[in-house]
């Protein structure tokens, strides 16, 4: 058998289509391997939403060119969003990449770039259709009771800051029964939990004939499902959390009381530079609605710190949005200027120490409020999908998360991942519970 190492990183997508790459790559005969010194095939899947990451790519890329000086039959690939955005620019400067190829339905085609067809990455149309799961190769799952489920590919919002949409293409979605094909499949591995997947989840249908609602796709599962699994779902945009989708939220058993609603930032100023289509206002008014709906609905989101222009009280209003609605858990970024964007051009760049601060003081004032609401918690009941054993630097016998998406530790119960209990919540702490069965 050939070996596989493929390394993530970035978004939950990306760690959807490893999976999937590592499924279309066993059809091939590979199995995966941890060792980078044994692998006949090396593939990076990248990211290319921050900086950051792209740097790390770019040291890892000199590594493995000293195994292939080692081992010259070896095979390096890149695939994901910075091959994508990169192209065969990438090909000059490393030249020992042998094959390069883009996030997605892209995946489908490194077979026969393998076989030694050159494909460069080329942007999806806007009316591509998705591989059919059900004529796919199955991906190679790493939990056996948690699913990604990618449901629909892309994005058609351009908020000047983000990449997405020159990397992953316009939005497309999977016809429905595709989807359902893929989530009955899963149940009957066993499966506990799916977490639907899209870049803007809740936009999801708007290019189906006929129209598809997300609410509908929701129902269509639920209805499936029943009591056998928990449907989450990722990331929404707060101009598709329509009054249908709060319903189905509120009224489906199977649905979780998570959403995460990424909201960037607290000033209009700055949302309208964001070109997020929303007003802070308007935001809350949707939060209102959702909370009014489903009162203990846990709430995350992501933030952008030091948006070209953000002044010291523009990030005010980042952190009084923050106090008034008091989220269960924040993702906070330090802006960081990508190329294609539109952010990346504005001549008002914020200071790398200005971003750090800022950073610290937001995710201070996330961890205050969310000890608080967690303490608060204290005494409830929760039902818990236990998902890891044992872990000794917690000192915790088993880990698992809530319907509400949190992390709870167990101490003295052993527990076996994959079931479902019922816990109490014994002790709240910033980001994570610690519960015992009653
Ligand atoms: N809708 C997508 C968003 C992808 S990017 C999703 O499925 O999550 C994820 C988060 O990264 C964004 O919500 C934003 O907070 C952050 N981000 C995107 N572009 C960024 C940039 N240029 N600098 C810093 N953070 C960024
Ligand atoms: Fe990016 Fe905005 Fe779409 S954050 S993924 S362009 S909704």
């Amino acid at each position: 058998m050939a070996k596989l190492k493929l390394i993530t990183f970035g978004c939950q997508a990306n760690e959807a289509d490893s999976e999937k790459i590592a499924g279309v790559l066993a059809q091939e005969g590979f199995e995966l391997t941890e060792m980078a010194e044994e692998a006949d095939l090396i593939l990076i899947n990248t990211c290319s939403i921050r900086e950051k990451a792209e740097q790390k790519v770019y040291s890892l890329l000199g590594t493995f060119q000293r195994l292939k000086v080692q081992n010259p039959r070896m095979k390096i690939g890149l695939c994901g969003c910075l091959a994508q955005r990169e192209g065969t620019r990438l090909k000059d400067r490393f030249p020992y990449l042998d094959l390069l190829a883009g996030p997605g339905a892209m995946i489908y085609r490194i077979p026969e770039m393998l076989r030694g067809s050159p494909a460069p990455p080329v942007l999806p149309r806007p009316k591509e259709l998705l591989p059919l799961y059900i004529h796919s190769p199955r991906p190679r799952r790493e939990s056996l009771f948690k699913a990604w489920v990618s449901i629909m590919e892309g994005c058609n919002y351009l908020c000047t800051f983000c990449v997405v949409p020159y990397t992953r293409g316009p939005e497309r979605s999977r016809p429905p029964e595709d989807i359902l094909a893929e989530v009955e499949d899963l149940l009957k591995q066993g499966y506990r939990e799916i977490t639907l997947l899209g870049q803007t989840v809740n936009a999801y249908g708007k290019n189906l004939k006929p129209r598809t609602r997300f609410s509908d796709l929701l129902r269509a599962i639920d209805a499936l499902v029943g009591r056998e699994m928990r449907v989450r779902f990722t990331s929404s945009h707060p101009r598709d959390l329509t009054p249908d989708l709060i319903e189905a939220v509120a009224t489906l058993k199977s649905i979780c009381e998570h959403v995460h609603l990424p909201v960037q930032a607290g000033s209009d100023r700055v949302l309208a530079r964001m070109r997020r289509l929303y007003t802070r206002q308007q935001y809350l008014e949707r939060v209102g609605a959702l909370r009014r709906a489903v009162p203990d609905i846990a709430l995350s989101t992501d933030l952008i710190v030091g948006f070209p222009g953000e002044s010291e009280e523009d990030f005010q209003e980042t952190l009084s949005l923050l106090r008034q609605v008091r989220y269960d858990s924040i993702f906070a970024f330090k802006y960081s200027a990508r190329p294609l964007t539109p952010a990346a051009t504005y001549p008002d760049q914020v200071s790398g120490e200005a971003k750090t601060e800022r950073i610290h003081t937001a995710l201070q004032l996330q961890d205050d409020i969310a000890l608080e609401k967690n303490r608060g918690r204290v005494g409830t009941i929760e039902e818990v999908l236990i998902e890891e054993g044992p872990n000794p630097k917690m000192q915790s016998t088993a880990t698992g998360r809530t319907r509400r998406n949190q992390l709870i530790h167990f101490s003295q119960e052993s527990l076996v991942p994959g079931d479902t209990v019922s816990a109490v919540i014994a002790e709240g702490y910033s980001h994570y519970l610690k519960g015992k069965i009653p």
